[in-house]
């Protein structure tokens, strides 16, 4: 099996699985508990709240666990939600291609009488630090945008954003999912107030991520229960997954030079490749972007049909148009950026990792064209384009 969907989710590494065993089989007390057995794993816990705190430029205190990223991003929105509502901010920025735990809770809160403002994305797939500035209102509570995106991984210009926030006085979250691990974070020297990471998309466990919280800012707690994390998330911690995340967080940020060289080569060497597919388009910055990701539209092919052909050859990857709903909605991402609806429904991700191979990217370079090739010559639209009765879009 190819394996190019880190962005969906990773293998865990030997590290993360190695740092998870002793607290599933000796060290299994729960850290609440008084007992000697209780306090060893009390004490782990705080080992890798420091852990996880020094790869972003955090202290300890800063850090909150959660389930991973959705709840982060859930926590932190509402909790700068809240505090803006009661000074009678009720106004929030934010842009057109976040993540749906994002986007889903800013509706929400829209429909409880907030106003929500989604920046435009550029056709490159960012916003400017300046689209935030002229945003900002006096009644603004709270900026949220992505560091990375996660399907088309551009890398959004975050310390400035920072900045821009810091001075204007609102607060400033961002998702950083898609970033931790991969990419340098600084939350101290990138004016970040809220920052939510997920363990998955590092080599780490599933269903445990962290919420770092500047000191200072109040946190309102989503599921009440007993005093866990300081009073602001109910619940036992789950040891072994957080134990997990700090192990692979920081095996992921000590290489991550050398990864990024690695992964950013096997990238640049699969976006030329498949750059020669004729009436295709590269989606994202061509620069400016996550070391992995690679992300394109075919003309006159549907996203799934490739992924299934993919499949059928041992490949594992995505498409923007996700069915999530059932209905084939088209990605919002890719509209954001521009795309027209008939093109944005054959898009392909493609997401690589440190373990991926040049022979990775030659086998995909082999299976797509010749998958885009043959399903282009099954469509009655593509045969219009060909005759000239129909135009191309790309
Ligand atoms: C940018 C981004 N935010 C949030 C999430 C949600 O994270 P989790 O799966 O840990 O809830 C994801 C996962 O795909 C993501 O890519």
């Amino acid at each position: 099996m190819i394996y190019a969907d880190n962005a969906a989710t990773t293998k865990m590494s030997r590290t993360a699985v190695d740092a998870m065993l002793p607290f599933m089989e000796e060290v299994f007390g729960n850290p609440s508990s008084l007992y000697a057995a209780g306090q060893r794993a009390a004490e782990a816990l705080q080992s890798a709240r420091e852990r996880v705190a020094a790869c972003i430029g955090a202290s300890p205190k800063e850090i909150t666990f959660t389930s991973g990223g959705s709840e982060a991003d859930n926590q932190a929105i509402l909790s700068a939600a809240q505090m803006g509502a009661r000074q009678g901010k009720t106004h929030i920025v934010s842009t057109a291609f976040e993540h749906h735990a994002v986007l889903h809770t800013l509706k929400k809160l829209e429909g409880q009488g907030f106003e929500v403002e989604l920046l435009p994305v550029g056709p490159l797939g960012t916003v400017t630090s300046r689209q935030v500035e002229q945003a900002i209102r006096p009644n603004t509570c709270l900026v949220t945008v992505m560091y990375a995106n996660n399907e088309i991984g551009s890398v959004l210009p975050v310390g400035e954003i920072g900045a821009v926030c810091r001075e204007k006085r609102v607060l400033f979250h961002t998702d950083a999912v898609q970033a931790a691990g991969h990419l340098p974070i600084d939350t101290a020297g990138q004016s970040i107030d809220l920052l939510s990471l997920s363990a998955h998309k590092f080599h780490g466990p599933k269903g445990v991520g962290a919420l770092y919280v500047r000191q200072g800012v109040p946190l309102a707690s989503l599921i009440e229960g007993g005093a866990q994390e300081r009073g602001k998330r109910a619940g036992t911690e789950n040891v072994p997954g957080i134990m997990g995340m700090a192990a692979a967080l920081e095996e992921a940020c000590a290489h991550m030079e050398e990864n990024t060289l690695r992964v950013s080569a096997l990238r640049d060497r699969l976006i030329e490749g498949l750059c020669n597919i004729p009436h295709c388009a590269l989606n994202g910055d061509p620069v400016n972007r996550l070391p992995g990701n690679v992300n394109f539209c075919f003309e006159g092919i549907e996203g799934e049909s490739l992924l299934l052909l993919l499949d059928d050859r041992g490949i594992c990857a995505s498409s923007g148009s996700a069915c999530t709903s059932g209905a084939l909605d088209p990605s919002h991402v890719l509209l954001a950026i521009g795309r027209p609806h008939e093109v944005a429904h054959g898009s392909l991700r493609l997401s690589l990792c440190e373990t991926n191979t040049d022979q990775d990217v030659d086998a995909i370079l082999k299976a797509v064209p010749e998958i885009v090739d043959y399903l282009r010559g099954m469509s009655p639209l593509w045969k219009d384009k060909i005759s000239g009765k129909k135009a191309f879009v790309l």
